[in-house]
């Protein structure tokens, strides 16, 4: 997390120290670095240059506005799971042409907000789904686009939780299913069909399952062609991992690596079976974008010392960063403003009542109540996840460039929790 270091002894962002922001803006608030943003998008960009590729990224690792406005002014597409993240990408001037809809479970209503906003492709994921995206496009006098999400049963080696490819997930259309699939799309006159899609998981270290994925959809494709269905677009998914820092932890394929190895083996196989046919390139980066371009920064309100293990109480808990208890991720933490003196290993934990409320188990800090933590590599699927649990407002959320912060989010009061609630008479 290059973006974030130590200056003068105390943990930055940019060039501004954390401390300032605590002090401003309250904890806990997410902090987000404006350079680690464009540098992370611009790896997948450069790496991109002079082909026909579009980087979608998946919004739902992080849909504040004001990232999706800087990476939409970076030339970045939009993967969205729901019309709410349409709604996000319009408001936040990015382009609905640019953007692909991805989800097992779209409503009439999201297709058709879809459609009159003109996305460039629907990610559809079973039959039924192409029934109904035939009868919204013929209502509304339209044809539909779309891409099928195969799925390669092809093992990601991560989570359980966030493998998404294999046979048992309830995603995509089954690898065996799929040429029979097309064949239906093709025979409903209200889609276009023009791509292939696939996602087989997130955080992944190595690339070898999603270039073995990759093979597939080749195989695929050059079977389509045999029966006249010819695609305009390939979409790799996202899944790339990022290094959350854990000791022992294989760092992830760079981005840059990868998507040469994925290149080199497309052009290989346009050239020797495709007829040297061009066929565009999407792919549907989250985490490898925003994870490392964020922490969320909270501050110790008491120690507890016990038995058999010590507390570090602070004031973020499981409804702002889910992921500790959610997948049991290993998140790292740091103080603020290190001090001299005997640390103690500590569990990190909110206020919630809930025995899984913990952010961290078993660090080795010299702290004292008061004290500000940063919880690192907190961008991707930190926000996004949040919940009011307990009546907490969610976090504020800044963004920091260079010297200057922007509070891009504010931090929500009590009052705004159940504005929308009301009483019966
Ligand atoms: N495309 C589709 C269809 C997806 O379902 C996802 C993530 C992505 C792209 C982006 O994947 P990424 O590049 O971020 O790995 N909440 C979990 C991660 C859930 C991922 C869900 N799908 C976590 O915090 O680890």
């Amino acid at each position: 997390m290059s973006h974030f270091s130590y200056q003068h002894g105390v943990l930055n962002a940019e060039s501004l120290p954390l401390p300032e922001i605590a002090e401003e803006f309250g904890t806990p608030t997410y902090v987000y670095s404006k350079a680690a943003l464009l540098e992370n998008f611009g790896a997948y960009h450069d790496a991109c240059k002079g082909r026909d590729a579009l980087v979608c990224y998946a919004m739902k690792a992080n849909s504040n506005l004001a990232i999706i406005d800087l990476l939409a002014r970076e030339g970045a597409g939009f993967d969205i799971v729901s019309g709410g993240e349409l709604l996000r990408v319009i408001a936040a001037g990015g382009d609905p042409g640019k953007t692909i809809f991805s989800g097992v479970g779209k409503t009439v209503e999201e297709m058709q907000l879809a459609l009159e906003k003109g996305i460039l492709c629907f990610n559809v994921e079973s039959i039924p789904e192409l029934h109904r995206l035939n009868d919204v496009a013929g209502r509304m006098g339209k044809r539909a686009p779309v891409s099928l999400r195969v799925n390669p049963n092809v093992d990601a080696k991560t989570h359980p939780y966030i493998a998404t490819g294999l046979k048992a997930n309830k995603f995509g259309v089954a690898f065996d299913d799929a040429l029979d699939t097309y064949r239906t799309a093709t025979s409903l006159p209200h889609l276009e069909v023009v791509g292939i899609d696939c996602h087989i998981g997130s955080q992944l270290l190595d690339d070898a399952p999603l270039l073995e994925a990759l093979d597939k959809l080749i195989e695929l494709i050059d079977t389509l062609e045999t029966e006249g269905i010819r695609l305009h677009h390939l979409d790799i998914g996202g899944g790339i991992g990022v290094d959350y820092g854990a000791a022992g932890d294989k760092p992830p394929v760079p981005v840059g690596e990868y998507l040469g190895r994925l290149f080199a083996r497309i052009d290989a196989w346009r050239n020797e079976r495709h007829g040297g046919q061009p066929i565009k390139v999407i792919f549907e980066p989250g985490r490898s974008i925003v994870a490392n371009t964020g922490v969320l920064v909270t501050r110790i309100e008491f120690l507890k010392p016990g038995a058999e293990k010590n507390f570090c109480i602070v004031d973020a808990a499981m409804n702002d960063l889910m992921r500790p208890t959610l997948y049991q991720a290993w998140m790292g933490v740091q103080a603020v403003t290190p001090r001299d003196g005997q640390a103690l290993t500590y569990d990190l934990v909110g206020p919630i009542c809930e025995s899984g409320d913990w952010l961290a188990r078993e660090r080795d800090l010299a702290v004292e109540p008061g004290d500000l933590l940063a919880v690192m590599t907190a961008g991707a699927y930190g926000m996004t996840m949040a919940s009011n649990y307990n009546t907490r407002g969610r976090a504020a959320e800044v963004i920091v460039d260079g010297g200057q912060v922007h509070l891009v989010r504010k931090r929500e009061n009590p009052a705004d929790l159940f504005a929308l609630e009301s009483m019966i008479k």
